[in-house]
């Protein structure tokens, strides 16, 4: 019968074919992370609705048009469209702020927002983020920038941009805000009706909408560069000469405010040219207020996130590598029941030695046993049938080279096993060293 109910437009199940692509990109963004510093935070999927509203913002596309919400009882919950408002109240709530400055986290995490679909967005997708909370410097601005920088070039990804920007503080925002409301008060009746509400409360919003006419309209608009107050002029250039000096390449673009509400001063986002135009690979800044917004007290931080699905699939349209998965060690091939009991013992003992072990459970011929051995990668074979038990000696097999080996069925077997494998794993390292000499 077929199965007639299937997955809901934009969300994708991860099979595990394809799950050594999810691990390798978040081992090497774990492990970059952690040589900056960075420890893991992990945050409920589902928080109250009031948190995006007061964090994300009212007048954002993500809390207007795309949270998934439910109320249950008298409260409404909204799955997370993303990570730092979740992260910072965590942080906040369990006291991390209290303790020595900076603090730094990073999460893997799951997130929701019901988007129009299309290659590249979703509506369930991962990110990779970390938040640092507790500097002003615009070092920290470059060691965030530097560790994404960090994280993409280890994955060996290609034509990736870096777009710097700065939208200023609340202080310089002001002065914006004036001009743009002058510059899209002129052209109102062509604005959507969002950004109708939006010119009111929000101006700068109106540049990041996603309507044609809206952002065709917003081309011309005066941009934040323009308005920057000393303070926050002088810290966007610190950090530009910061990042010459680590030599990572970047493009000032004045056009970038990020879709969310809680940014000040530096915002940035790495661009592929290879993915179509869902091409925003990572996106980030600054939200000095954002901690005593949500009732902390007055803490600068910053932090980025990446989606995953985006990242593979620029690794997968360059053919980047990704970390071969593990394959099984020892697939032993039972000829008959009682055999099958001495495949189980042999089994228990290889693993609790910490091998990957299999044997037939599904009473497969030989010849199938073999070929499914190949199929599954297996390094060695180890055929049990009523000589090797009556003999209680059989012939280890190593797939690749056709070596054969014949081992006592003893307590010691485990050892010898063992002792095997370590001189097949010297064999190919010294192949792969050879190979690069
Ligand atoms: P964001 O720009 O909304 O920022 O999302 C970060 C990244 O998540 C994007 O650059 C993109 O790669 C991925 N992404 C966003 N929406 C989708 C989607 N619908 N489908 C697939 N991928 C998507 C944030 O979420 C901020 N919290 C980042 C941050 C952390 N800023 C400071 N700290």
């Amino acid at each position: 019968m077929a199965l007639n109910i299937k997955r809901p437009n934009g969300v994708q199940d991860i099979t595990p074919k394809n799950i050594h692509k999810w691990h390798t990109v978040e081992k090497i963004a774990k492990d970059n992370a952690e040589n900056f510093g960075f420890k893991e935070i992990r945050i409920p999927t589902f928080e109250n609705t009031n948190l995006f509203m007061r964090s994300v913002g009212e007048t954002t596309d993500v809390v207007q048009k795309e949270m998934y919400t439910v109320m249950a009882k008298e409260t409404k919950y909204t799955l997370r469209p993303e990570g730092t408002a979740g992260t910072i109240r965590a942080m906040l709530e369990n006291g991390l702020l209290n303790d020595a400055m900076p603090q730094k986290v990073f999460y893997i995490l799951s997130c929701f927002r019901h988007e129009r679909t299309q290659q590249g967005r979703f509506r369930e997708f991962h990110q990779f983020g970390v938040e640092m909370a507790g500097s002003q410097l615009p070092s920290a601005d470059a060691e965030v920038i530097s560790l994404a920088n960090s994280i993409l070039n280890h994955l060996g990804l290609k034509n990736i941009e870096l777009y710097i920007n700065s939208i200023g503080c609340p202080k310089c925002r002001a002065e914006y805000h004036k001009a743009l409301k002058a510059f899209f008060e002129t052209r109102k009746e062509n604005l959507c009706g969002t950004c109708l509400s939006r010119l009111e409360k929000n101006p700068m919003r109106i540049l990041d909408c996603k309507s044609e006419i809206c952002s065709d309209i917003a081309k011309d608009a005066p941009i934040i560069l323009d308005y920057l107050c000393n303070e926050c002029r002088e810290h966007f250039e610190t950090l530009q000469k910061y990042l010459k000096n680590m030599n990572i390449d970047f493009k000032i673009n004045p056009k970038i405010v990020r879709g969310l509400d809680y940014y000040t001063k530096t915002v940035f986002e790495f661009v592929s040219s290879d993915i179509g135009a869902q091409s925003t690979v990572c996106g980030g800044g600054r939200y000095d207020g954002l901690i005593e917004q949500l009732g902390g007290k007055p803490t600068p931080a910053l932090g980025f996130a990446m989606g995953l699905e985006r990242i593979i699939m620029v690794m997968e349209n360059q053919n980047c590598d990704f970390l071969q998965p593990r394959t099984c060690d020892l697939y032993i091939v039972p000829m008959d029941e009682q055999a099958v009991e001495k495949a189980m013992t042999i089994t228990k003992k290889l693993r609790e030695y910490g091998y990957w072990v299999e044997y037939d459970v599904v009473g497969r011929t030989l010849k199938a046993q073999m070929k499914y051995a190949d199929k599954i990668n297996a390094s060695f074979t180890l055929v049990l049938g009523e000589n090797e038990l009556v003999s209680n000696k059989a012939k280890v097999k190593n797939m690749k080279t056709g070596e054969q080996l014949e081992l006592d069925l003893d307590e010691k077997f485990a050892d010898r096993f063992d002792a095997i494998c370590v001189d097949n794993m010297l064999g190919n390292l010294d192949q792969l060293i050879a190979k690069d000499e």
